[in-house]
């Protein structure tokens, strides 16, 4: 340490005197030349793109080297700091030659992964080195216990996108390191040492020990004594204990003042044994799984300043000894069962900045009183809590407020008016806090210096007509606010003002001259009063990637010019009058991953080019007037889950393509799905589907849903067998189409449908047993079809009511009131159907077709005999109608060859 003070001082001297030379060279420091050549070599072997080291030359004296330095006498070198350089590479042996070399830091560099090279166990003269985040990898060489005059280790730290990450087979080594103070190895994988406390605790010296996210699991809870003597900074966060906090931590008795054990899973209760760590200054336990009261003790810890008790699961009243921790300055209790009030010494907490204890169940009527003493505050969370925040509308506090967040505290109904004394503030989130007035006039020029502003779900009023707004982002949504849109800054990124009384054009909105360009990314207008055409002024809006124009009353096309927003992910025009076609450039929005034009009034094809949207996951075209077929370059869209075409002009066949929608035939859901199509500041996607027989809103959920929706159109042909593949397929609805022929029998695969919908078709048939197979369907609707014979018996297909049946004059069977007969029974005949193509009874049909061809007759004296015949054999005609037509006009060989192949490809299977 004190050879590093050194060498910081010493260019410092040598700057302020350098007009007296000779203070600073009393002797010439002319670099050896050994030790230059191992330099020149060393830097051969590394790529330099920021020009940190390239200016090195054999010309020079290699002591004047950018991040060298040599001894003030001997001029050897001592001090090599290549932090944060950007080198990239590999690093060269010839370190070794720099004997005298003491201080090595190659920190925040890229070695691409390598491993840490052994030589460096051989640089035996280091007290300092310092390798982390430098993208090193594999094993960490055991040869660093050579360096036995090592003051300060670093090694690890993030760098994700090499493999594998640091990792060592056991900490044996660092026990060599007896002089070591400070031992840093976050993110190194230590997951298979068990031993890491005895071969740490051994270092008598060792002040400060971090081993963040290292896959440790366990600290030996059961361990008598740790002999850490000296430890003032113990850090292990991010890694696995899952035991309770370890009693031994209490051997730390004097020396400990820092202790972080956050993003762990701690269990049980804070051991009255933590009093003994009676120095603490800061004690952060957030993100364990903590329980029982906050202990009343911990007010004993006179010592700290930060406490983080965040996300446990701690109840019951905050103790009112913590009013006696006079140094406290961060409290963070959010996220807890803390019940019951405030205690009344909080309050006296005089040196408090940052108090933090929303989301609990406190219930209080705080006023201004109670912050007297808070002078200092500057960072105050109560939200999600049952507080009652009851000041007077003069109050001027006594803080300087950067952060304020209460959402769902009772503020209102009164327009919080302190606010105004509030000039630093940075971000404001008083959403929900049942505000129900006028925002002052005041408000919009204070808050324009505020980042981040939330006044969602209140009822606060006012008209925006003149307003500009200046927040990064911006949610007022869910108010009463009326006018004209306001104007903004170029600086939002994210506004949010639906669900108000906003009225007029958009044009005024988006033509409004910017004094710059625009980073808007999200705009949200949806709910509103909004009319008029969509303008043709989005060119000044090209970062938007989110804009939902929903439930308000556009009319007119949609402007060409929309595809300007070529970085558009999301766009929502639902339920609007707009007319004519989707618009072609709309092909230009290549990253479009959600498209919902639902409830308006657009016309003509499906066009063929939506095939080229290949980030589309929502596409949504309900109730508009689409005509013609769905065109197969649909099923390019092998990211698509939810395709919602119901209540169009649609026709022709089903495309039998659709199980190239590869999200919907997988069962998982990626975790990543939708992280290109959210924004991380914006709400989660979301919109408004008909899934279960009535409007649902899926927002946040929206990622989980596998739909199909094709009703109300004029769809014929048969069900394609092919749908039966999106075994994720959660929503399959089908209704209210000229649909004919048989249910699919592999529908049972599709084992994730949640509801299934074909009625109002020319369906018929028997109702396959594997329909049986879905269990987690609760909704299934086969109404007013022509299916027939008994519905299959299970406890799946009987729990569903007459509803879901009805309509098909000889379907019987319970929860039918229609007994079946005899005639009804014909299980022979499913049996025989569930095995594959070459199954007796297709050939059965086969032989029958060509029978029903070549003589009607010869076939009918069998089917008065065999009753599961006569049945396929209706069936039969039914199905093959349109085959026989076709078949009669063409040869009949042909027929007799292909028939099958036909039936199997476009019927059945
Ligand atoms: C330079 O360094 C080399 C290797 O460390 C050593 O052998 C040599 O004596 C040194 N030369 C001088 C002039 O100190
Ligand atoms: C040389 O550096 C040492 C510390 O490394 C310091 O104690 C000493 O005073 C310095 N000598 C001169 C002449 O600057
Ligand atoms: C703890 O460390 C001290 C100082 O290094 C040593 O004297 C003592 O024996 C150690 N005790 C145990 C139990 O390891
Ligand atoms: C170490 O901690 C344990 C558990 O709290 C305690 O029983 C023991 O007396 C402590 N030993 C010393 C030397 O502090
Ligand atoms: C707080 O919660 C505990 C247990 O959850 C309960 O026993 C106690 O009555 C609650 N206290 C108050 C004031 O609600
Ligand atoms: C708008 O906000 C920015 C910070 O986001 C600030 O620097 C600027 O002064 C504000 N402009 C006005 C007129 O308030
Ligand atoms: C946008 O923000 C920058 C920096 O935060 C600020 O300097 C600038 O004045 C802001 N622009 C406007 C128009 O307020
Ligand atoms: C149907 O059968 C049950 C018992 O098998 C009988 O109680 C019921 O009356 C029958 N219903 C009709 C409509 O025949």
């Amino acid at each position: 340490m004190a050879i590093s003070k050194a060498i910081i001082v010493f260019p410092l001297l040598c700057f302020l005197s350098s007009t007296i030379s000779i203070l600073c060279y009393p002797y010439p420091l002319v670099c050896n030349e050994t030790e230059k050549h191992a330099l020149l070599s060393f830097k051969h072997a590394l790529f330099d793109p920021a020009h940190n080291i390239s200016s090195w030359s054999a010309q020079e004296n290699c002591c004047g080297w950018n991040g060298v330095h040599c001894h003030n006498i001997t001029g050897r070198v001592v001090y090599l700091n290549f932090f944060n350089f950007g080198l990239v590479g590999k690093l060269s042996a010839s370190l070794l030659k720099l004997e005298f070399l003491n201080y090595l830091n190659l920190g925040w560099n890229d070695f691409g992964g390598t491993p840490i090279p052994s030589f460096i166990g051989f640089i035996q003269s280091l007290t300092y080195l310092d390798l982390s985040f430098a993208s090193f990898g594999g094993l960490i060489p055991p040869q660093l216990g050579n360096l036995s005059n090592l003051l300060h280790l670093r090694l690890g730290g993030a760098d994700s996108s090499y493999e594998p990450r640091l990792y060592v087979e056991n900490l044996r080594w660092i026990s060599h390191l007896s002089s070591l103070k400070l031992l840093f190895m976050s993110e190194v994988d230590l997951h298979q040492e068990g031993q890491w406390i005895e071969s740490t605790s051994i270092l008598s010296s060792l002040s400060m020990l971090l081993l963040e996210d290292c896959e440790l699991d366990n600290m030996s809870p059961s361990l008598e004594y740790v002999n850490f003597t000296s430890l003032t900074v113990l850090s292990l966060y991010g890694n696995h204990f899952s035991h309770e906090i370890p009693n031994w931590l209490s051997n730390l008795t004097t020396s400990l003042l820092k202790l972080d054990l956050r993003d762990n899973s701690l269990k049980g209760h804070i051991p009255i044994t933590i009093l003994e760590l009676r120095y603490l200054n800061i004690l952060y336990l957030s993100r364990n799984q903590l329980t029982g009261q906050i202990p009343e003790y911990l007010g004993q810890l006179k010592h700290l300043e930060a406490l983080s008790l965040r996300y446990n699961s701690f109840d019951g009243p905050i103790p009112s000894s913590l009013g006696n921790l006079s140094s406290l300055r961060s409290l963070y209790l959010y996220g807890n069962r803390l019940n019951g009030t405030l205690p009344s010494s909080l309050w006296l907490l005089s040196n408090l900045e940052d108090l933090e204890i929303g989301n609990n169940s406190l219930v209080d009527t705080i006023s201004e009183v109670h912050f007297n003493e808070l002078s200092k505050l500057k960072y105050l969370d109560m939200s999600s809590t049952s507080f009652t925040f009851k000041v007077n509308s003069n109050w001027v506090p006594s803080f300087e407020l950067e952060e304020l967040l209460m959402s769902s505290c009772q503020m209102g109904p009164k327009f919080p008016t302190w606010l105004q004394t509030q000039t630093s503030l940075r971000n404001l989130d008083i959403s929900k806090s049942g505000i129900v007035d006028i925002a002052p006039t005041w408000f919009w020029k204070w808050a324009s210096h505020i980042e981040w502003i939330y006044l969602s779900d209140n009822q606060i009023s006012g008209d925006l007509s003149g307003v500009w707004l200046n927040n990064t982002i911006i949610y007022l949504n869910s108010n009463c606010f009326t006018g004209l849109l306001p104007a903004v800054s170029p600086n939002v990124t994210v506004l949010n003002m639906a669900n108000n009384s906003f009225s007029g054009p958009i044009s005024h909105f988006l033509c409004q001259k910017l004094k710059g360009r625009s980073k808007l990314e999200a705009l949200d207008l949806s709910n509103n009063d909004l009319s008029g055409e969509l303008p043709l002024c989005w060119k000044s809006w090209q970062s938007l990637t989110h804009v939902n124009l929903g439930n308000n009353n556009f009319s007119g096309k949609i402007p060409d010019s929309i595809s300007s927003l070529f970085s558009l992910k999301a766009l929502h025009l639902q339920n609007n009058g707009l007319s004519g076609s989707i618009p072609s450039s709309l092909r230009g929005c290549t990253s479009l991953g959600l498209l919902d034009l639902s409830g308006n009034k657009l016309l003509g094809n499906v066009p063929n080019w939506i095939g080229e949207l290949s980030a589309l996951k929502v596409l949504c075209l309900r109730s508009n007037k689409f005509i013609a077929e769905i065109p197969s370059q649909i099923c390019q869209l092998s990211s698509l889950i939810v395709l919602d075409v119901s209540d169009n002009e649609l026709s022709g066949i089903i495309p039998r393509c659709l199980n190239n929608f590869s999200l919907m035939a997988a069962i998982e859901t990626p975790d990543d799905l939708f992280t290109d199509l959210d924004h991380s500041n914006y709400e989660l996607e979301g919109l408004v589907l008909t899934t279960v027989g009535r409007e649902l809103e899926y927002k946040g959920i929206l990622k989980y849903v596998r739909m199909v929706d094709l009703s109300s159109n004029n769809f014929s042909g048969s069900i394609p067998t092919e749908l039966s593949q999106l075994f994720g397929l959660r929503f399959l609805n089908v209704s209210k189409n000229h649909l004919m022929g048989r249910i699919p029998k592999k529908i049972g695969r599709m084992t994730s449908l949640l509801s299934l919908d074909l009625s109002t078709n020319h369906l018929s048939g028997e109702i396959p047993q594997s329909l049986a197979d879905l269990t987690f369907l609760n909704r299934l609707n086969l109404s007013c079809n022509q299916f027939w014979g008994r519905i299959p018996l299970s406890t799946q297909l009987q729990s569903f009511d007459a509803f879901s049946y009805i309509g098909n004059a000889q379907l019987c069977g319970v929860p039918l009131t229609k007994n079946c007969t005899e005639d009804d029974e014909s299980q022979g005949m499913d049996t025989i159907d569930e095995n594959e193509e070459g199954s007796e009874m297709r050939w059965f049909y086969i032989s029958m077709g060509l029978g029903f061809i070549v003589g009607f007759w010869g076939v009918c004296g069998a089917l008065l005999f065999k009753k599961s015949w006569r049945h396929a054999y209706f069936q039969f005609l039914y199905d093959i109608r349109d085959w026989v037509y076709v078949a009669v006009a063409i040869r009949l060989n042909w027929f007799r060859d292909n028939l099958r192949r036909l039936l199997v490809s476009e019927t059945y299977h």
